[in-house]
């Protein structure tokens, strides 16, 4: 049976009337038209459909909307502030982190998640972070070098 759940999403109050069990990610597609978060495995496998939820970056496929009622998410759309992009979107593009950009969203998320928990991660960290973010472009050195890119800016 349908129930109502309300939560942020990039700043905004939300509210939608749905099944349940139905994975965030699809909410956020279909009922509200966010599309940064992609549609991948579905499987929690890939990584593609990341988010960030209280600032921790969680795969939505997997996870039921009825999970986030009261909770703040954030896609790869609410990184951007006044449209200056967040500096780990700014290194991507420096570093050229990506070919078709497919799980890119997801990456950059996982990276934002990271470095919310550990400002100062170790490169196992990074390495551990990343293990459950499939490219399927292959664009793993670019990602990296991106992503330590962006570790040494939040050092600063
Ligand atoms: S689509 Fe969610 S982890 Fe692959
Ligand atoms: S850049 Fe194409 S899937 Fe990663």
């Amino acid at each position: 049976m349908n129930q109502t759940f309300e939560f942020s999403v990039n700043g905004q109050p939300r509210s939608v009337t749905t099944d349940p069990e139905r994975p965030l990610r699809d909410v956020l597609r279909e009922d509200l038209q966010i599309l940064g978060p992609k549609c991948g495995c579905g499987e929690g496998e890939c990584g593609a459909c990341s988010v960030l939820i209280n600032g921790k970056a969680v795969v939505s496929c997997i996870t039921p909307v009825a999970n986030v009622h009261g909770q703040t998410i954030v896609t790869i759309e609410g990184l951007t502030t006044n449209g200056q992009l967040h500096p780990v979107q700014e290194a991507f593009l420096a570093e050229a982190g990506f070919q078709c950009g497919y799980c890119t969203p997801g990456m950059i998320i996982a990276v934002v998640g990271l470095l919310n928990e550990k400002p100062n991660p170790t490169e196992p960290e990074i390495q551990a972070r990343l293990a459950g973010h499939l490219c399927r472009c292959c664009s793993y050195v670019n990602i990296l070098k991106a992503i330590r890119s962006a570790v040494a800016q939040s050092k600063k």
